[in-house]
């Protein structure tokens, strides 16, 4: 089913709950806030994404409290527990298995408690157990096939991808999680752009590196040494990974132009970097501020006493931010306006 993502709804929550009374009712205390459960703070993206909702909080005047599971799931579950008994008022969870949220929901709704989860995504049939649930992310096919896009045109204005001119381009893919729905879709969608757009390839080898630097760089290393100079491409499911490649090839004290074509998925702020200095030739813009603010949006919507029904998000509780492409042309735009 398509889904799509309704800002319109949103945009103007914020000033309609200023009128909307408090469900809890006299007697509770008056202090409102929002327990936030991640997955891992260490996880590049998600620690932008944080940095940029914890910003959109304190302008509305929500406290915030932030737990971190570093990975495990059982941990996450003990975390949403004590938010729960601490009476946190919304939950915003970056679930660590995004297949496993029974337990969470089953806690949140017994306190009447609704949640926002946010960047891994629950399958349909978890989130629609419940109408106050939410999902804030993005759309994992659309950052596949405009990676492919990327990839393609620069195939067909360079001749110099296919250099051993053999009519195909030799690449290699570096993978997110495997049970993370970007790092499948991502994989599967990326490659099929590119060959819907005509482009011949021949996949040499990849890689699962959890999208982390320093796995992407390991298995990388490994990679080159099977392949030296065979491969034309990189595609990685995220910018992390694909500065850990590029950071393999500098290791090996690889020139620029022996080097393959890198592309990522993300903009955090390396990777913009990266494409600034034409280390990487383009990334897909994963877009943190906007993620963060409907979060906070609903959330605030959320502590003002609103119900599921009042916010009214016809998506089936799915909320997409659309991704956006970026290349040396435009990548000026992305580090001034939205990082600084
Ligand atoms: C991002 C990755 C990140 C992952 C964490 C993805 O949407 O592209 O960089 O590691 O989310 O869940
Ligand atoms: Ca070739």
């Amino acid at each position: 089913m398509k889904k799509k993502y309704i800002l319109g709804a949103l945009a103007c929550l914020g000033g309609v709950c200023l009128l909307s009374c408090n469900r809890r009712g006299l007697g509770e205390p008056e202090q409102k806030y929002v327990g936030v459960a991640c997955y891992n703070e260490s996880d590049a993206f998600v620690g932008e994404l944080l940095t940029c909702f914890k910003e959109e909080c304190e302008e509305r005047k929500l406290a915030l409290t932030i737990r971190d599971a570093a990975g495990s799931q059982r941990t996450q579950n003990d975390q949403v527990r004590e938010l729960l008994e601490e009476g946190c008022n919304v939950l915003c969870v970056n679930l660590v298995d995004r297949t496993d949220p029974s337990e969470i929901i089953d806690m949140a709704r017994e306190k009447g408690v609704q949640v926002i989860f946010f960047n891994r995504e629950p399958v349909m049939e978890d989130l629609t157990q419940w109408d106050n649930l939410y999902y804030v992310g993005a759309d994992a096919e659309q950052s596949g096939v405009m990676q492919g896009e990327l990839a393609a045109q620069v195939v067909s204005e360079k001749d110099a991808m296919d250099r051993n001119q053999d009519g195909k381009i030799q690449y290699v893919i570096l993978e997110g999680e495997m049970d993370h729905q970007d790092a499948i879709i991502r994989t599967e969608s990326v490659t099929n752009t590119l060959e819907e757009c005509g482009v011949v390839l021949e996949r040499l080898s990849y890689g699962i590196a959890n999208w982390s630097r320093v796995q992407a760089q390991n298995r990388m290393t490994q990679i080159i040494e099977q392949y030296p100079t065979e491969i034309e491409l990189v595609l990685s499911n995220n910018d992390a990974m694909a500065l850990g490649a590029v950071d393999a090839y500098k290791e090996k004290q690889y020139l620029k132009e022996e080097m393959p074509i890198f592309f990522g998925i993300d903009g955090i702020r390396p990777g913009l970097n990266a494409v600034k200095s034409a280390e990487l030739a383009g990334t897909v813009y994963n877009n943190k501020e906007k993620q963060a603010e409907v979060m906070a949006e609903l959330a605030y919507a959320i502590v003002k006493g609103k119900q599921s029904e009042e916010i009214g998000i016809e998506s089936n509780q799915y909320i997409y931010i659309p991704y956006e492409k970026v290349t040396l042309e435009n990548v000026s735009d992305f580090l001034a306006d939205k990082n600084e």
